[in-house]
């Protein structure tokens, strides 16, 4: 069965530097193959991944929903979605990308909704590892394709906002009675982690329930990337925040053992 790695916060907290860079060193351990999920629609996971995404699973829904007649003669609705999101799947080497955008469309188009669950759960067991970049609201994993994570990291900054948003985000997990293993939570661009990430202590984490992996640090290569329009895969090896994360990484994933 496919391990699932769900990231969560708010806007702005490094959600989508983070997904990238967790697929990044799963396919560098041999984890593979790993599918990214862009599944906030104000983000771009493909392009940090260095991937180009042509269509959505939003604009799918709408399309088949809004002309029916569109589907060729012979082939049913239920095998014509599947098509529809298998082709919508950008292959990377290593790691695959899908997106899943905005429905446009009124309402709720249940039916089709139903299908592309059943869909995409064919289409994440043919992956080992997937890892999910979800909105604040976790929109998709409440109400889309998939309602279980093996790993919910929440990201937030040390502030105590930070902290306040990251608890919300977990509190709103558990209403949505989301099946989750295990919640973590990263602090990211945080210079104190430098030398000791691991175990700073915060007192003000453990009123957010989640169980804190560790924090990253503030990486200046990283915002020129996302300055310049770069991609997270020319991020050096040896990049402050990839040693960082290589560390927290292994405290989430067992792939050698599997
Ligand atoms: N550890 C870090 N060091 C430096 N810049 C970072 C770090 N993490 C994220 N950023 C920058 O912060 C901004 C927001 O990150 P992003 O991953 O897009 O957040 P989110 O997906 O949660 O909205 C981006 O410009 C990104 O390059
Ligand atoms: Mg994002």
């Amino acid at each position: 069965m496919s391990y699932i790695i769900a990231l969560a916060g708010k806007g702005g907290t490094g959600k989508t530097t983070i997904a990238a860079l967790l697929a990044r060193l799963l396919k560098e351990n041999n984890c593979g193959p790993v599918l990214a999920v862009d599944a906030d629609p104000n983000s771009n996971l493909a392009e940090a991944l260095g991937l180009t995404q042509a269509t959505t699973i939003g604009s799918i829904v709408d399309e088949v929903a809004a002309h029916p007649e569109n589907i060729p003669a012979g082939m049913t609705k239920d095998r014509f979605v599947e098509y529809r999101v298998q082709s919508a799947v950008t292959e990377g080497d290593g790691i695959d990308c899908l997106s899943m955008g905005r429905s446009e469309g009124p309402g709720c188009y249940c039916y089709v909704n139903n299908v592309l669950r059943g869909v995409m759960e064919d289409l994440i067991r043919d992956y080992r590892y997937v890892i999910i970049d979800n909105e604040a609201g976790l929109e998709h994993l409440s109400r889309r394709t998939t309602r279980r994570a093996d790993a919910l990291i929440v990201v937030a900054d040390a502030t105590s906002a930070g902290l306040k948003a990251a608890s919300r985000i977990a509190e709103l997990a558990r209403e949505l009675k989301i099946d989750i293993k295990k919640s973590w939570l990263i602090i990211n661009r945080e210079d104190l982690c430098r030398g000791g990430f691991q175990t700073r202590p915060y007192s003000k984490i453990q009123v957010t329930g989640l169980d804190f992996l560790g924090c990253l640090p503030y990486d200046e290569a990283v915002e020129k990337i996302s300055r310049n329009g770069g991609t997270l895969m020319e991020l050096l090896d040896s990049a402050p925040v990839m040693g960082a994360l290589r560390q927290l990484g292994e405290k989430i994933w067992f792939c050698s053992q599997q």
